[in-house]
């Protein structure tokens, strides 16, 4: 297992490109089940779970494959021979949900191991199982797997989310492209990926109006088309690049990043003391002056979004005064926060809140990652500890980021991936 050696203290000077949204990209692979004929989608993250999700969809009998060579583009097609999605793909990456909807859409049965939880949460779908039964699906639960049956297809209907889960939402908007009449999505996920997922399928000939909107109608149609779709910026990762630039005092121009799709966070660099503006099709972060303590509560976009929590956790870890960070979304989304504390960090957990007083200074360490977005605050805080941070476990980063150690180093960090 791989391991990062990060020597702290280098403020971060230049550029760096985000690459293709992970939480959009992923999606749109799926996407590619919902017709016959060939998806292109370009701007594609050479990320772990897009390469699980290609997998995934041969296992559905589709090809993703590069074209000319060039991962950044790939070519999803080809007939579904399997509708069934196992357990070692699905335990290993729990948006393989997504394939349940467009699978009974399509070909109106399908057989999708529960996904496990995870390590910030148990993960239900039953957000998911519950829309799907509203368009008509009849869906049993046996041995670890969820069988679902659309026998007459599905059929449009009023849903109304009790949470404005993004996975369902995901799910349910495209189960009702291929379904017969109008399905409405109340209390719908109004993140970006909503949007860029929406652009898509009506770029393949999908009826689709009120995304980004907490009220989403599809008007069901015979068949989907193919189309070409270049993947949104991953606003996560130009998010937590921008929380390194920040806690190193740097001035980072982040390419593709936009300032609308980071939505409350903005506003918290803002109050921290972190000056964020919009530079054409780059987004510039800079700090020049002390860091300021801030309360954050997680919400669903706009709100601040929970993958952002644990990098500014590690940025409000040395700031001046006390922050408070409430997690709303997952129920165990605080494991960083042993970590961040043998670096030096001093940081309380009272239920779903985590109370950071300010330090002067972290101190390197050695500390391992346990899920993606905390092994990234565990490299923002190595950025700006004193000394040596060894972080193990790399693989977990290895799923949603790409080229961190090359990005950073390129913008003068001391940072170098060792094979253990
Ligand atoms: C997506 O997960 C993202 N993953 C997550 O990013 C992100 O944190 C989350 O949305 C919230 O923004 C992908 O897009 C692949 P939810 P998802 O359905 O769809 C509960 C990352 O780091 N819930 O909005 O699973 C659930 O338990 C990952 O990139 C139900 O109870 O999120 C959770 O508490 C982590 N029943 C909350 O809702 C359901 O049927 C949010 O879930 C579905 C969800």
């Amino acid at each position: 297992m791989d391991k990062f050696i990060i020597r702290g203290g280098r403020p971060l000077h230049g550029e760096i490109t985000i690459g293709g949204a992970k939480n959009a990209g992923l999606k749109l692979l799926v996407a590619g089940l919902l017709t016959s004929e060939r998806l292109v989608l370009t701007n594609v993250p050479h990320i772990a779970d897009i390469a699980t999700m290609r997998a995934l969809l041969t296992q559905h009998g589709l090809s993703a494959e590069a074209v000319n060579g060039d991962k950044t583009t790939l070519s999803v097609g080809g007939d579904i021979t399997s509708t069934e999605a196992p357990y070692d793909i699905v335990s290993k990456m729990r948006a393989s949900i997504l394939v349940l909807g467009p699978l009974l859409a399509r070909c109106r049965e399908a057989r999708v191991s529960l996904p496990g939880g995870c390590a910030i949460g148990t993960r239900p779908v039953d957000l998911h199982l519950k829309g799907l039964e509203t368009l008509g699906a009849k869906i049993t639960l046996e041995n670890g797997y969820i069988n679902a049956r659309a026998p007459n297809g599905l059929v449009g209907e009023r849903i109304v989310l009790p949470f404005a889960s993004v996975g369902a939402t995901e799910n349910l908007m495209m189960a009702a492209t291929l379904a017969k009449g109008r399905t409405e999505i109340v209390n719908a996920a109004r993140e970006p990926e909503m949007v860029d997922l929406a652009n898509c399928l009506n770029a393949m000939g999908a009826k689709i109006t009120g995304a980004g909107s907490g009220h989403i109608m599809i008007d069901g149609v015979e068949a989907l088309h193919g189309a070409q779709h270049r993947i949104m910026s991953d606003r996560i990762e130009c998010g937590t690049y921008a929380c390194a630039a920040a806690i190193t005092g740097g001035d980072l121009r982040l390419i593709g990043g936009q300032i609308e799709h980071l939505g409350a966070v903005v506003r918290a660099f803002e109050e921290a003391g972190v000056e964020v503006t919009q530079e054409g099709d780059a987004m510039r972060v800079r700090r020049t002056g002390a860091l300021r303590g801030v309360d954050i509560m997680t919400e669903p976009y706009p709100g601040f979004p929970t993958d952002m929590q644990a990098q500014f956790m590690a940025l409000l870890s040395v700031a001046e005064g006390a922050s408070m960070i409430t997690e709303t979304i997952f129920e165990n989304r605080f494991m960083h926060v042993p970590e961040l504390n043998r670096m030096g960090a001093r940081i309380n957990v009272h239920g779903s809140s985590a109370i950071i007083r300010g330090v002067h200074g972290l101190s390197g360490a050695p500390v391992m990652a346990t899920d993606l977005r905390a092994s990234f605050s565990l490299i923002i805080a190595g950025l700006a500890a004193h000394g040596e941070t060894i972080l193990s476990r790399v693989y977990h980063l290895d799923r949603g980021y790409e080229a961190v150690e090359r990005k950073l180093a390129a913008c003068g960090a001391a940072i170098e991936r060792v094979k253990d």
